[in-house]
C-alpha cells in the first residue's frame, strides 16, 4: 500500500442554512461544489436549523406561522439538495438539531472562549452596529457553528468567503481547548474556498434572499418567465449595439451556457438588432433545460411521504457515532468523565 492510500480520507463538512427558497446565487457558490466534493472525501453536510432559530424570532410573520416557515425552510433544502444530485449513501446528510452532542460541545467550548473574540464577529457586530440588540445566540453564533465542524473533527470546509472570519474562530476555539486540557483532540479545520462566480440579482446587486433579487432554482413555468423577464437592463433599442460585458442577463447566461455559446451572443450584442427580450429568452431557456432533470426529482422525492425525513433521521445516526465518539474524547479530556486517580 502506498502512503496515499493508507491515509484515511478527508473529513469534508459544511453546513447549509434553511433560510428560505434556495436560488442561482446558492447554486453556483455552493451547493454545485458540496456535490462535487461527495467524491471527494468522507462528507458531511447539513441544515443548520439551530442556526436559523437566531433569525427566525425576527420574521415579520404572525408568531404561529415561525415554526411552520422553519419546518418548511429545512424541508425545502432538503428536497432540493437531494434533487440536486446529493447522494445520502455517499455523504452524511443530515438536520444540525438530530445531533443534539453538537449543542453540548458549544457549551465546552464557550468556556474556554473569550467574550472578546466573540465581540470581533462580523454577524453580530453588523447587527448591533446598525442598532439592533442581538440575541444571546447570535451572539453565540460562531461557537455553534465551531461545534458543527469539531464535533465531526473535519479538516476541509467548503464556504464562501463571507465564513472565513468564522473558521479563524473556529481555528482559535479548537486551540484553546487543546491547550487548555494539553491534548490533541481537534485538528485545525481549513476553509475551500471554491472559484465561485459573483451571481448578480435581477437588480444588478449581489443575488441575496435579503435583498430580493433572487432566481429561485425551483420556479417554473409563468413565474420563472416572469422574473427572468424583470431582470434590470439599460435603456438600448433593438437596433443599438449591446455590451455583453456589462449586461447582467448575459451574465447570467454565461453561468449555463458553453463557451461557443456564450461567443455566439455575444456576437449578436454587438451586432446591434437584437432586443434584450431575445436574450432574456436564451437565458430562460437554459435555466429550464439546466434544471429539468432536478425538478423531476424533486417532486418524485416531495410525494414520497416520509422520504426527507428517513434520510435525515439516517443521516444523523452516522453524524452521531462521530460526534459521540468525539465527546467521549472531550470529556475525558477536560474531566467531566473519568475516574478521579487518573493522571
Ligand atoms: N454560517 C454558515 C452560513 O451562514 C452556515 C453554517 C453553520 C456552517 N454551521 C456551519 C457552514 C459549519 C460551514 C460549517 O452560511
Amino acid at each position: 500500500m502506498t502512503s496515499t492510500e493508507s491515509k484515511p480520507p478527508r473529513r469534508i463538512l459544511s453546513g447549509v442554512q434553511p433560510s428560505g427558497k434556495l436560488h442561482l446565487g446558492n447554486y453556483f457558490g455552493a451547493i454545485q461544489n458540496h456535490i462535487a466534493l461527495q467524491d471527494q472525501g468522507k462528507c458531511f453536510y447539513f441544515i443548520a436549523d439551530y442556526h436559523a432559530l437566531t433569525t427566525i424570532a425576527d420574521l415579520q410573520e404572525n408568531a404561529k406561522q415561525r415554526a411552520k416557515t422553519l419546518r418548511e425552510n429545512v424541508a425545502d433544502v432538503a428536497l432540493s439538495y437531494l434533487a440536486l444530485g446529493l447522494d445520502p449513501n455517499k455523504a452524511t446528510f443530515f438536520r444540525q438539531s438530530d445531533v443534539p452532542e453538537v449543542t453540548e460541545l458549544a457549551w465546552v467550548l464557550a468556556t474556554v472562549t473569550g467574550m472578546g473574540l466573540l465581540e470581533r464577529a462580523h454577524s453580530f457586530k453588523d447587527k448591533t452596529d446598525r442598532g439592533i440588540s442581538a440575541s444571546v445566540g447570535l451572539f453565540t453564533y460562531p461557537i455553534l457553528m465551531a461545534a458543527d465542524i469539531l464535533i465531526v473533527r473535519a479538516h476541509v470546509v467548503p464556504v464562501g468567503k463571507d465564513q472565513v472570519q468564522h473558521l479563524e474562530m473556529t481555528r482559535d476555539m479548537a486551540g484553546y481547548f487543546n491547550r487548555a486540557f494539553g491534548v490533541k483532540v481537534f485538528p485545525e479545520p481549513k476553509e475551500l474556498l471554491t472559484e465561485a462566480p459573483v451571481v448578480l440579482g435581477t437588480d444588478g446587486a449581489k443575488m441575496s434572499k435579503s435583498y430580493g433579487n433572487t432566481i429561485e432554482i425551483f420556479a417554473e413555468g409563468k413565474a420563472l418567465k416572469q422574473v427572468v423577464m424583470s431582470i434590470k437592463t439599460d435603456s438600448k433599442t433593438v437596433e443599438d449595439a449591446k455590451d455583453p460585458a456589462t449586461c447582467n442577463v448575459f451574465a447570467l447566461y454565461s453561468l449555463f451556457a458553453t463557451p461557443s455559446e456564450r461567443e455566439e451572443l455575444a456576437a449578436k450584442y454587438r451586432a446591434g438588432g437584437m432586443g434584450y427580450g431575445v436574450a432574456k429568452q436564451a437565458l430562460l431557456e437554459k435555466i429550464e433545460s439546466h434544471f429539468a432533470a432536478a425538478r423531476e426529482k424533486r417532486k418524485e422525492l416531495a410525494s414520497r411521504t416520509d422520504y426527507i425525513e428517513d434520510v435525515l433521521r439516517d443521516g444523523a445516526k452516522r453524524a452521531r457515532i462521530e460526534a459521540q465518539a468525539t465527546m467521549e474524547l472531550v470529556r475525558e479530556a477536560c474531566g467531566l468523565r473519568g475516574h478521579p486517580l487518573a493522571g
